[in-house]
């Protein structure tokens, strides 16, 4: 190193050296960083535009930014939703609750996660008369929505599901967000579920799987259609399922507006669900809970799935495991309010407002005739299923609805590909606006 050009070119590569390191520092760096950066679950990159009541809050927001003036003659009978006050049953029970949990003496902190004795007692004795529903079969919770999405957390992935079309979207968009699913097609179906299309071409009455499945999802009084499963035809789904292993999700949230005795309302009143049928029920439609939140679901014991190697394992030790560990229960003074839906007031608050909505269907109903429409549900049901007038697509039809008549409906394609020429009104709303409904359908359509 005797020259000083020697010293610049050894500073100039050590230099270099340094420089390279850095940046094979930095890109090891970089690429750490990719790694360990959260991985999304991919399986929701599947779903489709929005869950449907969004996007329909979404176009109505667009409509009331454009037209001011005519949205405040907006009637919304698009989703499901109660209008009627709560039962006074049910409040008063709530405002006891909630003093109790002012005295040092009667306040309670976490509940059992599976629901107070008191109201899994009450659901097994009312709602499951006769059926052989046990307390601890019933598990309290926020919602049927939830619960119908959360069940599949004790099922493996890769099921093969059964849904009608139409049906309720939580359904679908659970299982595709589970992975159960294929990618979406262009109709809003998605690879790998078995579609069971429900028109008024097969009287909306969902034809057996030809093939094996693992979980049946069932709706009745049916959510969108309003229509109803008979005793026979809910006899041959049980069939179907004790022999091909297969547990029915059975979704009876709307089962206090049947209104004919003869009519199933549980699923258990068939011979053989309790080995092969989980049931979902709701306070909300009944006992106009929709805000208060209470629902719950039967797991019978005698009902099992199949773990990897056959063996039989018991779905109502899963969810309770599940529950616990996910769940802290409903808060004291709302299961107080659900309990009181089963006193003698109650019993005849919930026939008033059921009394109350189905009034409803039956004027929506005869005015949708009126106008020349085929109209289904709306006698068992909360909901008046209509075909859209000849070239009209379900969305169109929304649309009209909306800036025609300023009548939120729910569009039938929201339900699925098969309810493409429908569209849904839901009679939860006053009588007042019901008629103005009516009326307003007359003069759009009439
Ligand atoms: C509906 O409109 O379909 C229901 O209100 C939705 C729900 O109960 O979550």
């Amino acid at each position: 190193m005797n020259q000083p050009g020697q010293w610049a070119r050894l500073i100039f590569l050590a230099s270099k050296f340094a420089e390279g390191t850095l940046v094979l520092a930095s890109l090891a760096d970089a690429s750490y960083r990719v790694h360990a950066m959260a991985r999304i679950n991919e399986n929701f990159l599947k779903l489709q535009a929005g869950y449907l009541f969004p996007e329909i809050a979404r176009r109505v927001n667009a409509f009331s930014d454009a037209e001011p003036e005519k949205t405040k003659r907006l009637i919304r009978c698009g989703i499901g939703d109660v209008t009627e006050p709560l039962p006074l049953a049910a409040r008063t029970a709530m405002k006891e609750a909630v003093d109790e949990l002012g005295e040092r003496g009667s306040f309670r902190g976490y509940g059992p996660e599976q629901g107070y004795d008191f109201l899994r007692q009450a659901i097994a004795d009312n709602s499951y008369q006769g059926l052989n529903v046990e307390a601890d079969e019933v598990f309290v919770s926020d919602g049927s929505k939830c619960d119908s999405g959360n069940i599949l957390d004790i099922f493996g992935v890769g099921q093969r599901i059964a849904i009608t079309d139409p049906v309720y979207p939580v359904y679908v968009d659970t299982n595709v967000m589970m992975g159960n699913t294929g990618e979406g097609d262009e109709s809003g179906q998605y690879g790998g579920l078995v579609y069971l299309p429900c028109t008024a071409e097969n009287n909306f009455t969902p034809a057996l799987p030809q093939e094996k499945v693992d979980l049946i999802y069932l709706c009745y009084p049916n959510n969108p259609t309003g229509t109803v499963a008979t005793r026979e035809q809910l006899e041959q789904w049980v069939a179907y399922a004790r022999e091909h292993d297969a547990v029915i999700l059975y979704d009876a949230a709307y089962e206090a507006f049947v209104q004919d005795p003869d009519l199933p309302r549980s699923i258990y009143e068939i011979e053989g669900a309790r080995e092969c049928a989980i049931e979902f029920r709701s306070f909300s439609k009944n006992g106009g809970f929709t805000g208060t939140r209470c629902a719950f679901i039967v797991v019978p014991k005698e009902l099992t799935g199949s773990d990897g190697s056959g063996g039989r394992v018991s779905l109502h030790g899963l969810w309770a495991r599940r529950h616990s560990t996910k769940f802290n229960g409903v808060s004291y003074p709302v299961q107080r309010a659900a309990e009181a839906l089963y006193s003698s007031e109650g019993k005849a608050e919930i026939s008033k407002l059921v009394e109350h909505y189905m009034g409803n269907a039956a004027l929506l109903k005869s005015a949708c005739e009126n106008c020349g429409l085929d109209v289904y549900g709306g006698e068992h049901s909360p909901y008046v299923w209509v075909r859209c007038p000849e070239g009209v697509d379900s969305w169109a039809m929304f649309d009209r609805m909306l800036h025609e008549a300023q009548v939120v409906v729910t569009p039938g394609a929201g339900f699925g590909a098969a309810g493409e020429d429908y569209f849904r009104i839901s009679a939860f709303n006053s009588r007042e606006n019901v008629e103005e409904v009516c009326a307003r359908l007359g003069a759009m359509l009439g």
